[in-house]
């Protein structure tokens, strides 16, 4: 564990299952779950462009969020920089950025610039040290221009790039992105890609965890994947040794890990 980002030992997570009035009158006492980690373990060096891949359901975001202190796990450990994100989940907070890929966060009616001061004022952002770090994370995620446009009126991209932006307004060492290519139009999600890699990794030498289902990107800018299925991963290696280099797609190794049956969509019960 000592030089890794990001730590995990055998962390687990269940939802509980809200059950049908049926099911409350016949077992009244008998709780349902959904096992949506069964045991993580993972390891992230410093300065790593490291992504996840796995199904719907297999846990991808579940993870993202026990990582970034928005969800308690059930069991195990995760340590971002060598601190506990249940114990010390103050001070991990304040280690990540993190996009996530569903926006609700945001206020409609506020324009997207406003939108960052309200969430710099959040973090504690004096206002002209706010006001510079805005500028900035819109220039890199190209958002200047639209700026001042109310959030209602940006479309899907344009309201993950924000998103984007906001995970970077503090200045982090880590920062979680899931899924941010997902709406974006070719040319924009290229961009993307590049800033993540080589903007944010490369040259700023932060260690980016990204979940993606696109595994075309993964192998042209991922440094390090894991593939998680079913709750578990079931492997994780450097993108260039496990394709040789190229020589295999990473889709070819996919499909040996990962059953095409579409259990997980469902969630896979276990009973308590
Ligand atoms: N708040 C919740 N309450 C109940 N079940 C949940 C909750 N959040 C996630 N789940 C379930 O946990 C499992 C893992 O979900 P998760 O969203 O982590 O998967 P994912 O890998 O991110 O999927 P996707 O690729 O579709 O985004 C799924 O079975 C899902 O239905
Ligand atoms: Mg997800």
């Amino acid at each position: 564990m000592p030089n890794n980002v990001i730590w995990t030992k055998n962390l687990k997570k269940s939802y509980p299952l809200i059950k049908s009035y049926r099911d409350l009158i016949r077992h009244p006492f008998q709780r349902n779950f959904i096992q949506a980690l069964r045991g993580i373990d993972i390891a992230v060096p410093p300065q790593t462009c490291f992504c996840l891949v796995g199904p719907n359901g297999a846990g991808k975001t579940t993870l993202i969020k026990i990582l970034t202190t928005l969800v308690l796990p059930n069991e195990g450990e995760a340590f971002i920089l060598g601190h506990d994100v249940v114990r010390e989940e103050a001070l991990v907070k304040r280690l990540v950025g993190l996009a996530i890929a569903e926006e609700r966060s945001f206020y409609w009616r506020l324009t997207g610039r406003q939108n960052l001061e309200f969430f710099a004022a959040l973090y504690g952002f004096p206002h002209q040290e706010a006001k510079k770090r805005i500028e900035e994370v819109l220039e890199l995620v190209g958002l200047t221009r639209d700026a001042d446009k109310r959030f209602n009126t940006y479309s899907s991209g344009m309201r993950q790039l924000l998103g984007l932006a906001r995970a970077l307004l503090p200045e982090v060492e880590v920062i979680f992105v899931d899924e941010p290519t997902r709406s974006l139009d070719p040319q924009m999600a290229e961009k993307i890609r590049k800033f993540l890699r080589h903007e944010l990794v490369d040259r700023q030498g932060k260690t980016v965890f990204w979940a993606s289902h696109n595994l075309a990107e993964v192998e042209a800018y991922g440094q390090e994947v894991a593939i998680i299925s079913k709750g578990k991963i079931q492997l994780q290696g450097r993108v260039k040794d496990l394709t040789d280099n190229g020589q295999r797609s990473l889709f070819e190794i996919y499909q040996q890990y990962v059953q095409p049956n579409g259990e997980e969509l469902s969630g896979l019960n276990g009973r308590n």
